[in-house]
């Protein structure tokens, strides 16, 4: 882990450092030749990513509709600008991973099944905001709000710790790797905007902002297990392969060197009272990435820049 990365930024001010740039129309390459595992050729770790991108479509439009539900509310011309960065931001992730799950959706994964199952839990009358809201007498457009900012940190965090260090994502297939270092330095550029409508403009306190965080991280992580144990099921793989996937791939989660610890540094900072994202600084290799794509227009070579000696 670079610890001057994680440290809490010196500046009081914690101003974005960065401009969200909305990128329209990328080419990934996503209906080439992309392995069934394109991860090392390795289930477990393929479809970690698999599961949280059949959850980003829905996922990212109820983070669009969340803050869009403040945008009256909101009179700082610059965070206006901001939220319509960043909805553009998110429409376009949504859309790139809707066409990456077409793909799972072919290799016999219940895709449209799992966006069903979304759609009732996050847009219906039964969605589960609105029974959060009903049973415990909070608002559910606040509600929605403080989920997003929670998730956003999530995203955050998981881009910039995972595009830190270029030994996590080395045995990727190159052009899944560029859809996901796009998504990272996307959600790097907005990560503040969900949070600033959250305490500026809708004035949540602290407990409002960080209790959902707590219920998310757990619900988000149950979430994923049991999407990818489904991916694996449709992988052919019987329940004791599953259980010894699950022993080692915890180990490369949370094992010394794993996926995970370098991020829990940076999860904390959530629940500091003088929390902002600004306070942690985007990953060293952000500008690098930008520079190649300003170069060649190719999301794949900026991901490959990334991945370089010496990016
Ligand atoms: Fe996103
Ligand atoms: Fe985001």
């Amino acid at each position: 882990m670079n610890s001057a990365t994680r440290a809490q930024h010196p500046s009081p001010a914690a101003e974005p450092r960065v401009r969200i740039v909305p990128r329209e129309r990328l080419d990934f390459d996503l209906d080439g030749d992309i392995p069934r595992w394109w991860f090392g050729g390795d289930p477990f770790k393929t479809r970690f990513f698999d599961a949280m991108s059949t959850l980003f479509p829905q996922g990212e439009r109820m983070f669009i509709e969340s803050v869009r539900a403040f945008r009256d509310r909101i009179d700082d011309p610059v965070l206006l600008a901001e939220v319509d960065g960043f909805a553009r931001q998110e429409a376009q992730h949504s859309k790139v991973h809707r066409r990456f799950n077409e793909r799972l959706a072919r290799q016999g994964i219940d895709v449209a099944g799992i966006h069903a199952r979304l759609e009732r839990d996050m847009f219906s009358d039964r969605r589960i905001s609105l029974a959060v809201a009903s049973r415990f007498g909070v608002d559910e457009n606040l509600w929605r709000l403080s989920v997003t900012a929670a998730l956003e940190h999530l995203t955050s965090m998981m881009g910039t710790c995972f595009f830190e260090r270029r030994d996590v994502l080395r045995d990727c297939d190159p052009r899944v790797r560029a859809m996901y270092a796009w998504h990272a330095i996307e959600e790097i550029e907005h990560k503040a905007v969900a949070y600033d409508v959250l305490v500026k403009v809708a004035g949540a306190s602290y407990a409002r902002r960080v209790i959902p965080m707590a219920i998310l991280t757990l619900g988000f992580s149950v979430e994923v297990a049991f999407l990818m144990n489904h991916m694996l099921r449709v992988d052919g793989f019987g329940a004791l392969e599953r259980a010894r996937m699950w022993a080692r791939g915890l180990w490369w989660m949370w094992g010394p060197g794993g996926l995970f610890p370098p991020t829990l540094g940076y999860y904390v900072q959530y629940y500091r009272r003088d929390f902002h994202p600004w306070k942690i600084d985007e990953m060293a290799s952000y500008g690098t990435w930008l520079d190649a794509f300003a170069r060649t227009g190719d999301p794949v070579a900026a991901s490959e820049a990334l991945a370089a000696p010496g990016a």
